[in-house]
């Protein structure tokens, strides 16, 4: 029903400098596999075979890494290192991967517009922020829990989290109303509030299901937070028109765009991998 994804991967990464200064953030491996392959199994999980990427410059190591490196394959055909390519092969085989760049730094709102020509303005699609590695190990991926949700409102759908009061300030916020456990219709959001300002501690983390219509929306929204035009803006705005709901997922969300929730992350797959070994 969703077969598409998007993967805005244009920022800079600064936090994670100098590692980023001439690699994609969205390339910084937990233990081998770098972040954005993370997000694409979990596109892939949810049922998508369409992964939209918006990149920019200095982004083209995510390009080659998902196509085929024929000197790569011919160097270690026939050794034990072959099966290490595996999963990316598998994924090379079963996906699609359309590119487009977002050549100026005007927001993820911007960022989304500019992939309305991969995911076309026919019909709903995801949206991956790869910096958000989410795992749910016992159960289904968040998109696809996500995916499950729009079958039944058929609107935009947020995943949210609780988070400390203290840290509202890092996040898009929701305000609504619970309409059944840990589902809510969202009457307002808001850009990274100050402290004290927030409509509520229920927090948006990069994962999102948008009807195709919010580029409608998005054209005729200005910038905001920051001076960049925000996602957050233009889903409120489809709040009030219509319906926008958030949904507390199931599972674990790690921020590896922060070096702390980056090692988090790192320790986690490898307390999970260390026995395979
Ligand atoms: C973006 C969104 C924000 C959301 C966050 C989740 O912010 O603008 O609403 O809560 O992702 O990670 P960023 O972290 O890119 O500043």
């Amino acid at each position: 029903m969703i077969s598409r994804c998007l993967f805005p991967a244009a920022g800079y990464g600064t936090r994670f400098l100098p590692a980023t200064k001439a690699m994609p953030k969205e390339m910084l491996p937990v233990l081998t596999k770098p972040l954005i392959q993370y997000g694409v199994e979990e596109a892939m999980d949810a049922g998508c075979d369409v992964m939209g990427i918006i990149t920019g410059r200095g982004k083209r190591a995510i390009t080659d890494h998902f196509d085929v490196s024929y000197e790569l394959e011919h160097q270690i055909k026939g050794s034990k290192k072959e099966e290490l390519l595996d999963d990316i092969r598998d994924i090379i085989k079963r996906c699609t991967f359309t590119y487009t760049r977002q050549n100026e730094m005007k927001g993820l709102g911007d960022a989304i517009y500019k992939g309305r020509v991969l995911v076309g303005e026919q019909e709903p699609f995801g949206v991956i922020l790869a910096d958000d590695l989410c795992v749910n190990s016992n159960g289904e991926g968040v998109l696809k829990q996500m995916i499950s949700l729009y079958s039944k409102y058929k609107c935009s759908i947020v995943a949210i989290m609780e988070v400390d009061p203290n840290d509202v300030g890092k996040y898009g916020i929701i305000e609504g109303n619970e309409i059944e456990n840990g589902v809510y219709m969202v009457s307002n959001m808001v850009e990274k509030p100050d402290v004290g300002n927030a409509p509520s501690n229920l927090a948006v983390i990069g994962r999102y299901i948008l009807t195709p219509d919010i580029f409608d929306v998005i054209k005729e929204t200005k910038a905001g937070k920051n001076g960049e035009l925000q996602i957050t803006d233009a889903l409120c705005e489809q709040a009030k028109n219509g319906m926008v709901i958030a949904y507390k997922f199931q599972g674990q969300r790690f921020d590896c765009g922060s070096v702390d929730g980056f090692v988090d992350a790192t320790n986690y797959f490898y307390e999970l991998n260390k026995d395979n070994k």
